[in-house]
């Protein structure tokens, strides 16, 4: 279950202050009034989604795992960062699964194109491409080269069964290549955005090859969305969460810093900082967000935390219950001084760092803390978070009066690079 504490925002946050705007709010996304409504498709996924699609990434997913060594995931964005971040979360960083999910398309770096394209060539693997549009120069790019490499080692016939491509139902590239090279596809549904989609193919399908049972993470995803609904700020935590934001943001603190305390959720910060940052920063306006993994960064970042520029506050994401426990061991000799630990595990010294840390920098540095606590992390509860996000998201964008539906801002830097490498029309 997620719990939300306020108790450590330095000042009292003005609820009722908010109510009527967020009813008004609130009325603009349930009616699908407001900018960007026609990218309002997440809203009620977990309830509207295409049940006999979900039996075919389902069906789809066991036959990759059953036939592969690994999948390679091609996408980018929100074409790739909501299957890493839920994966990474569920499974960890070294799974010792019977196939591995890796990710391509992400990037223009050859370096790191080749090493992938060079760690798959001699297994068995099976592709999952993925884009809305399907233009995205980087995941293009990726894709023909991996289907090229594919294609060469299995010939075109078995490597038409590897390919899975996710991408919008009727229109663009991919999908016209899909059809014609007969690949199995599944649908990202034009109204649903892509850093909106991880409840759909886009996430739900690498998730199923890696092994997590994604009709869970529905079920968590559709009881966030029953809890985090209508307006009433007594109630709907995700927009208690994003007045929190708003709140502090006119307070004077731009940077909002994403913290957990578990590795396995690096990924889960660079998918809230792509929903939150591509969704937000619009018109000169939103919070920067930022991230970091703690105790890791108390190493390099924890200065300027608690004594730097005044800029930022943090939201800790603290899950309560580790999915392992490791006891630390009596050492006979005592030599690292560490005997005053042994028998205690490392959920005990790492909620200790937690709550030491949270003293240091509230009282100390000064620095709101919006805490975020969830028992354990599990399916349900990623499904569960994930939505949560999402829904602040909304509101809090249409806060701040912009469209937190679209990224016109991204296709400046497109514009150029097509324009130096010559695309025909730039
Ligand atoms: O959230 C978004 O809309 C973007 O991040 C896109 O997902 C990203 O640019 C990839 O686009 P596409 O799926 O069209 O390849």
């Amino acid at each position: 279950m997620l719990t939300l504490n306020f108790e450590h925002l330095i000042d009292k946050i003005d609820f009722a202050k908010y109510q009527s705007k967020v009813n008004a709010i609130d009325e603009m996304i349930e009616k699908r009034t407001g900018p960007g409504n026609d990218f309002l498709g997440w809203l009620r996924y977990p309830e509207t989604y295409d049940k006999e699609e979900l039996e075919e990434i389902i069906k789809s997913a066991a036959f990759v795992r059953e036939n592969f060594e690994v999948l390679v995931v091609c996408g980018i964005g929100g074409s790739y960062l909501g299957a890493r971040a839920g994966i990474e979360a569920l499974k960890g960083l070294h799974p010792r699964d019977k196939i591995e999910i890796i990710f391509l398309g992400q990037t223009f770096s050859s370096d790191y194109i080749y090493e992938t394209l060079e760690y798959v060539k001699d297994k068995k693997f099976a592709i999952n491409v993925i884009s809305k549009s399907g233009t995205t120069t980087e995941t293009a790019i990726s894709f023909r080269l991996l289907k090229e490499l594919l294609e060469s080692k299995v010939g075109k016939e078995e490597a038409r069964k590897a390919i899975f491509a996710t991408t919008d139902k009727e229109k663009g590239a991919l999908k016209t290549l899909s059809t014609q090279e007969g690949y199995k596809t599944f649908v990202l549904p034009g109204d649903v955005g892509g850093r909106f989609s991880v409840f759909t193919a886009v996430g739900l399908f690498p998730m199923a090859v890696a092994g997590i049972d994604v009709r869970k993470v529905l079920e968590g995803a559709h009881a966030s969305m029953e809890e985090n609904r209508g307006s009433d700020l007594a109630k709907n935590k995700a927009y208690q969460y994003a007045i929190v934001r708003d709140t502090l943001l006119r307070k004077g603190y731009p940077v909002e810093m994403f913290v957990t305390y578990e590795p396995r959720l690096v990924q889960l910060g660079e998918w809230f900082k792509q929903l939150f940052g591509e969704s937000e920063g619009k018109e000169h306006k939103g919070l920067l967000p930022d991230s970091a993994t703690f105790s890791t960064d108390l190493h390099s970042l924890g200065q300027f935390i608690q004594d730097g520029s005044p800029v930022l506050f943090e939201t800790i994401l603290f899950v309560n219950k580790p999915r392992h426990e490791v006891v630390i061991p009596e050492d006979k000799e005592n030599l690292d001084g560490l005997n005053y630990l042994a028998g205690k595990n490392l959920a005990f010294v790492n909620e200790k760092a937690y709550i030491g840390t949270l003293a240091a920098h509230e009282e100390t540095g000064r620095v709101p803390n919006m805490l975020l606590n969830l028992d354990k992390l599990d399916e349900f509860e990623l499904g569960y978070i994930l939505y949560f996000f999402m829904k602040t998201c909304a509101m809090s964008g249409y806060l701040l009066e912009v469209n937190p539906f679209n990224q016109p801002g991204v296709e400046v830097y497109k514009k150029n690079m097509f324009h130096l490498l010559g695309k025909k029309g730039y």
